[in-house]
């Protein structure tokens, strides 16, 4: 038995001089105790875990439990989602074998030999939302989280889904509502009912209607009830729309703020899906992830987790660790790929990321092609960051060009 690691009051979640690295804390954690105790928000001291191997050790090791009535949040969220029981269909909260029957169902639309047939699509997609960008820019400068990062991955993730763009205003607020800690618990019980509600909705249209998207091709299987296909599509807008858009926004604003590396990929867009990986890598926006229970007493690596015990896995610190590749800490876009936990390991790993990756290589080579001029509209240091939200990035980004 190793001996007792010192307990950490919290998440480190302030982020120090640079925008783009995890709290230095957690760096500090890495090196010295990279399994050590951790206080959660309700007091009860549970496990933070912060190396490469280890978070993906645990990720892997089916003695980890993602069920609901097990978890808890490290960050204080609005909405108590914690210990609680998972819904049918809410496939994030739930281990093998009930996990695996609802990702079943879902995986064959993500697999990556569909995503390509996505392209032309979403190039499509990216120059109309640029076109909109250049049009609204008028004298000032624009934001390109209103304009572009958001407008992008909420048109991509409602075109699969079949969700109307219409009904975008009312998902956008939902989701920001749940994923932020400062809204009150009401409006955030209000979000999740409203994003509910509206995919309760289109569940109805499409039995009225069929069509070719995923919700609809759910629907005619007929493989998960109504209340399972309204948790699933809630899930998987949530899931993948705040994600890629702040990775579109932050990743802008780090190649802003990296110009030599702006500078590579712009004059060889080869190095455009390199890039991507490396970005996904080094900004990690699930920065409160991942979230686990112990499942059964275990020794880990010396340490006594007993059944309960809450787990933090740290993705962001275990993707700045010396031990997954050299120079962690540089954004460098010509890397050879890295085996990175930007999209998590083992079981619950990100069902959406072939989607994701495509989506990003193709923002990114669109904005990158079409405004060559690019350049922030404000200091680095005016960029208001959302370092407590549940994912990372930015509020705004002013840009010119
Ligand atoms: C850059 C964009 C994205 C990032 C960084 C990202 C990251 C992640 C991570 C880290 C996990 C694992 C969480 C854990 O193990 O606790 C995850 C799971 C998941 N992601 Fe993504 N994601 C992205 C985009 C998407 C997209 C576009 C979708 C599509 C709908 C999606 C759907 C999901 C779902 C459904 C899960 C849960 C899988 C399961 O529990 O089996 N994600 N994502």
């Amino acid at each position: 038995m190793t001996e007792v690691p010192p307990t950490v009051p919290g998440l480190p979640m302030t982020r120090g001089r640079c925008p783009f690295d995890p709290d230095p804390e957690l760096g500090a954690l890495r090196a010295d105790h990279p399994v050590t105790r951790m206080e959660f928000p309700d007091g009860h001291v549970g496990w933070l875990v912060t190396g490469y191997p280890q978070v993906r050790g645990l990720l892997a090791d089916p003695r980890m439990s993602s069920r609901g009535e097990a978890l808890r949040s490290p960050i204080a969220l609005p909405m108590a989602a914690d210990r609680t029981e998972p819904a049918p269909g809410m496939f994030t909260a739930m281990d093998p074998p009930e996990h695996t029957r609802y990702r079943r169902a879902v995986a064959a639309w993500f697999s990556a030999r569909r995503t390509r047939t996505l392209e032309p699509r979403l190039t499509e997609l990216a120059g109309c939302h640029l076109d909109a960008m250049a049009e609204g820019r008028g004298d000032g400068p624009v934001d390109l989280v209103a304009r572009f990062a958001e407008p992008m991955a909420a048109s991509v993730i409602c075109e699969l889904l079949g969700v109307p763009l219409s009904e975008r205003p009312a998902f956008d607020r939902a989701v920001k509502t749940l994923f932020t800690v400062h809204s009150s618990a009401e409006d955030a019980v209000a979000g999740w009912h409203a994003l509910v509600g509206l995919l309760r909705a289109l569940v109805e249209e499409k039995r009225a209607e069929p069509a070719d998207d995923l919700l609809a091709t759910l629907v005619t299987e007929g493989r998960l009830t109504d209340e399972e296909l309204v948790t699933v599509g809630s899930v998987l807008l949530a899931a993948g729309y705040d994600t890629s858009a702040n990775m579109i926004a932050l990743g802008t604003f780090a190649l802003l703020e990296h110009p030599e590396q702006f500078a590579a990929l712009a004059a060889d867009t080869s190095l455009a899906e390199r890039a991507v990986e490396e970005l996904l890598r080094y900004l990690t926006v699930v920065h409160a992830g991942g979230i686990r229970a112990v499942g059964e007493d275990l020794e880990f690596e010396g340490h006594r987790m007993a059944a309960g015990d809450a787990v933090s896995l740290s993705f962001a610190a275990a993707n700045r660790d010396p031990a997954l590749c050299a120079r962690p800490d540089t954004l460098d876009v010509t890397r050879e790929p890295v085996p990175h936990l930007a999209f998590g390991h083992g079981v619950h790993q990100c069902v959406g990321q072939q989607l994701a990756r495509l989506e990003l290589r193709i923002a990114f080579e669109a904005l990158l092609g079409r405004f060559p001029g690019l350049r922030l509209a404000v200091p680095a240091a005016e960029v208001r960051t959302r370092a407590d939200a549940i994912i990372y990035g930015v509020q705004e980004l002013p840009v010119t060009w």
